[in-house]
């Protein structure tokens, strides 16, 4: 199958030339999925794509005319892809929906200590020979309370791993994961008396209708006084001025963010020699209390490795004529 690979990063080619061993004709280009570069697809039996791309339904009627038949996404997220849209153009879409849950859920552990134990302040002062403590102050982990927003794949490991650090657990989803309750003591709640009794919130809903703006500034009226609210999820599940809002107002004590609302067209590329012209972005990164990565949350060998042999599995199915159980469009 001819396969034109939209978005693809250097660090990602090897491990899908590897998992490809040779059997798809793999194009690798740099360019983002949009209506303006769908036409580069022409000739192509599919593409790949990864969460900064948008297949909008304008791009997929294009793709489709392009003759393109299939879309896999190198992402577990698919709120980038008009899924009603292709399957009413015949057109199959597939994800990675479980790469590696840890990757995700390790890293937002990682935002959590960084910014509760201020990692970042404090190695910033040793470089400088500076071993002064005062304002370095963070908080025991134990016995505090931590909200977790989706208690799917990814929020069940930060359930557990929050769970080794003695923490009281508090879950909010539409659909309860049994194992949770019985084994991490994790009890769900509302929305709202989530966020009034955790000392921590860490979000793990995929984005939709119903998770859009979901932590906004009602909510946040609603939080403990000095909450730490990690992000790794899709940007957009928070309403980021009423987040800097409280940031600026101290309710909010800090900010942990892989995703960030606007991040598509800024995200993964490097824009060190001239600045976006991005106020919120720029509010954020001038606050200290807030981390900010650039959605590499899923940057580990084995997601990668995953990703790659899910991506070229997805592809090996529907060259056989048969569906993948990965399948978004069914
Ligand atoms: P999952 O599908 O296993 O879990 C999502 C959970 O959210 C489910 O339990 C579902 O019932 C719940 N949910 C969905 N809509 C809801 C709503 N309106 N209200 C309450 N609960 C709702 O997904 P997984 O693998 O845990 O991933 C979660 C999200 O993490 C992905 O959708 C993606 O956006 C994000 N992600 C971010 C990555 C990064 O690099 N930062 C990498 C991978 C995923």
């Amino acid at each position: 199958m001819k396969v034109l690979v939209f978005s693809s990063k250097d660090f990602e080619v090897p491990f899908l030339k590897v998992a490809n061993r040779g059997k798809h004709k793999l194009k690798f280009i740099k360019d983002s999925l949009s209506t303006h570069t769908a036409m580069k697809a022409v000739g192509y039996d599919a593409v790949s794509i990864f969460s900064a791309d948008e297949a909008c339904f304008l791009t997929i009627e294009k793709l489709k005319d392009f003759g393109v038949k299939y879309i896999t996404l190198r992402s577990a997220g698919y709120d980038n892809v008009n899924l009603r849209a292709a399957s009413r153009l015949g057109m199959k879409v597939a994800n990675v929906p479980a790469y590696s849950p840890y990757s995700i859920a390790e890293h937002a552990v990682s935002m959590l200590m960084a910014l509760n134990r201020k990692l970042i302040e404090s190695n910033r002062r040793v470089k400088q020979y500076n071993f002064d403590l005062n304002n370095l102050i963070g908080f025991d982990l134990n016995e505090k309370t931590v909200g977790i927003i989706g208690t799917g794949k990814i929020g069940a490991i930060m359930a557990k791993i929050m769970n080794g650090y003695g923490c009281k657990l508090f879950g909010y989803d539409k659909m309860q994961n049994q194992e949770l309750i019985d084994n991490y003591g994790l009890e769900y709640v509302e929305l709202n008396s989530l966020c009034e009794q955790s000392d921590i919130i860490s979000l793990h809903v995929p984005l939709n209708s119903e998770t859009h703006h979901l932590i906004n500034e009602d909510l946040i009226s609603q939080m403990k006084d000095g909450v730490i609210i990690i992000n790794t999820a899709r940007g957009a599940v928070i309403h980021t001025d009423g987040v800097i809002k409280g940031l600026i107002n101290g309710k909010i004590g800090a900010l942990g963010i892989d995703v960030y609302e606007n991040e598509r067209g800024l995200f993964f590329k490097d824009h060190s020699d001239k600045i976006p012209n991005d106020d919120m972005l720029m509010k954020l990164n001038a606050i200290t209390n807030v981390l900010i990565t650039g959605h590499h949350a899923f940057l580990t060998h084995e997601a990668l490795t995953n990703i790659s042999n899910t991506t070229i599995y997805n592809l090996d199915c529907w060259e056989n004529g048969n569906n993948t159980e990965n399948e978004l469009t069914k």
